[in-house]
């Protein structure tokens, strides 16, 4: 009885919030008017996402039972339609309040979810139909039928989100002693998901943001996850050798990840294997990190927790990559919180802030503090010493146990900046609370998509994250790099160049190509690609480039190592989508 009584007060013994927060409160009182707006705000969000799922939410007339809209805004944009991404990370969140014990009225939505996936899956779609991609199509009309207008498909990442929230509820359910109801009900459905992520992860696919075909972090990640997560789970419902199989694909996938990280940035990649001049800085990275977060395994750089030196690092540079990209940025002290979007370069509706961007930034805060605080320690690496100096600037790599005065400024100071995240979000929420998908970069005011359902449950998971309810272990501290070389991962597809330039040359003279892309050697003139004159005067040579890839170019004539250039401008081409091209030019 006693014994029960002291365990049941455990969960909030690991808080990280009394000591610091308690301080905080004391001397600022903006602190006490944040909680109040995080307890009200977080009504306002769970009645959000409610109403936008069917058969009876308030605000999705006509979506069929269990589908979650991704918002009811009918025109510019319309998104009335299931994303697997949106409905699989709200489920998610649903599932982990209602595992916990937190809200027993979820139930009948999360498996009225389960039972319209069940039927999703099934419906032929441009993607292809079950067993032959079209579990990777990213949404669907709000009757369940197949949307069959132009998109960017196939999107990879759907399969495994949905897989980890029928997983979590699938643990819980077994935990409760209801084996039918995983084995008949869920099985079926998880089984399906994760055998498309063994099977495709190693192909390109468009990210998360529905824009670039490559290979994405946060698809990666979140493919990594469901494979591992499902050690347990296979071990009971599949054979053996389905179970290896996966296994041996989860630990191809870690290895390929480790791959984005770019050690002369100190940043991850969002995406690679495209043909994009982007920066790679991308709130992508920020929620490949927070819905990877494990409780249990520690400040692991290799699934990227968000207390790991790389991700706090790439924090920061994501971070300050929009510091003077919006004018309401302008407002925010240096080091401080400021409104997060998609990326720099990004146009959509203009290119703003979104909500669920600066709440993700937040929450990979609040999930750090956690495990420092469970860890009782702060490890600081060469790697992560510009994210901490933020707070102390004379900090020096090293640990720093929850004793030290060190650990003390620095746990004040990264939640005071997760703190300054949320109000953003407190300062530009929308009338009576609503949440859209993002807000104007000048004034604030809410725009695009109205009541985005990510959105509320972007603000629930970061508001169980500031209190310290976090989210089951999914095994990632039994994670395992093989050794040896990684399997290459999603290679992109090429398509074959001949370049053919008609030059009068003099004895000796060679020519060269040299351009804007990698395999046109990135413009340098000492590494060019040499072309052949068995046909002069045409010169000629055969390049592979990325599919769609859009470049400038040139052509060199070289002798003695002197460079001579053709005149201006630079010649510019895009290559087409598949097959092949010639390219006629004459010296200029
Ligand atoms: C709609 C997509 O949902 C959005 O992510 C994208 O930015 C725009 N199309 C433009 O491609
Ligand atoms: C556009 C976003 O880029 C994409 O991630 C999301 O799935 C859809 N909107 C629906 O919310």
């Amino acid at each position: 009885m006693f014994l029960a009584r002291l365990l049941s007060l455990i969960p909030f013994l690991a808080l990280p919030l009394p000591s610091g927060s308690l301080s905080l409160s004391l001397s600022q009182p903006r602190q006490s008017s944040l909680d109040t707006f995080v307890t009200s705000e977080s009504a306002v969000a769970l009645a959000g996402v409610l109403a936008n799922i069917g058969p009876s939410g308030a605000k999705c007339e006509g979506a069929a039972s269990g589908v979650v809209i991704a918002s009811p805004s009918l025109t510019s944009p319309d998104y009335d339609y299931e994303w697997i991404r949106d409905a699989s990370l709200v489920n998610k969140m649903l599932i982990d309040r209602y595992t916990q014990g937190r809200d027993s009225s979820l139930q009948g939505t999360i498996e009225s979810w389960i039972s319209s996936m069940a039927i999703i899956q099934q419906v032929p779609n441009p993607s292809g139909n079950v067993s032959t991609g079209g579990l990777g199509e990213p949404k669907f009309n709000p009757d369940m039928t197949a949307f069959t207008g132009a998109w960017g498909r196939p999107q990879r990442d759907g399969p495994a989100l949905r897989a980890t929230a029928m997983m979590t509820y699938a643990s819980y359910k077994l935990s409760q002693g209801n084996t039918s109801y995983v084995q008949d009900v869920l099985w079926p459905s998880i089984t399906l998901d994760l055998g498309y992520v063994a099977q495709n992860w190693n192909q390109t696919g468009f990210d998360l943001w529905e824009e670039l075909d490559g290979s994405s972090f946060f698809t990666l990640l979140s493919q990594y996850r469901s494979l591992q997560q499902a050690a347990p789970l296979a071990a009971l419902y599949e054979d053996a050798g389905t179970a290896s199989a996966w296994q041996v694909q989860a630990d191809n996938i870690l290895c390929f990840l480790q791959s984005f990280w770019d050690a002369s940035s100190s940043y991850t990649l969002a995406n690679i294997n495209l043909a994009s001049t982007r920066s790679g800085l991308d709130a992508n990275t920020l929620l490949a990190s927070i819905h990877a977060f494990d409780p249990s395994a520690g400040c692991d750089a290799a699934t990227f927790q968000p207390c790991s030196d790389q991700a706090l690092a790439n924090h920061k540079a994501v971070v300050d990559s929009f510091r003077s990209l919006y004018s309401l940025n302008s407002q925010y002290a240096p080091d401080a919180a400021v409104a997060i979007g998609r990326y720099e370069e990004d146009v959509y509706y203009n290119g703003n802030p979104w909500y669920l961007a600066t709440l993700a930034a937040a929450e990979q805060l609040y999930s750090a503090l956690h495990t420092w605080s469970s860890q009782s320690s702060i490890t600081v690496t060469t790697t992560s010493q510009p994210f901490f100096a933020q707070f102390l600037s004379s900090i020096q790599p090293g640990t720093y146990s929850s004793s030290t005065s060190e650990y003390g400024t620095i746990t004040s100071g990264v939640q005071g900046m997760a703190d300054g995240f949320v109000g953003i979000v407190q300062q530009y929420v929308g009338p009576e609370g609503g949440l859209s998908e993002q807000f104007d970069k000048s004034s604030g005011t809410p725009t695009s998509a109205v009541d985005l359902t990510w959105s509320y449950a972007s603000f629930l998971t970061m508001a169980d994250a500031r209190a310290g309810l976090v989210p089951a272990s999914w095994g990632a501290s039994s994670a395992s790099i093989p050794p040896g070389a990684c399997q290459p991962g999603p290679q992109p597809a090429m398509v074959q160049l001949t370049f053919v330039e008609d030059a009068t040359t003099t004895y000796g003279q060679n020519l060269f190509l040299t351009g804007s892309i990698s395999q046109l050697s990135d413009w340098s003139t000492t590494d060019a690609v040499a072309l052949s004159s068995s046909a002069y005067p045409d010169w000629q040579a055969t390049v592979a480039v990325p599919a769609g890839v859009s470049f400038q170019y040139k052509f060199i004539k070289v002798e003695d190592g002197q460079v001579t250039w053709e005149s201006d401008p630079n010649r510019e081409y895009t290559a087409p989508s598949s097959g092949s091209a010639t390219i006629d030019d004459t010296w200029r």
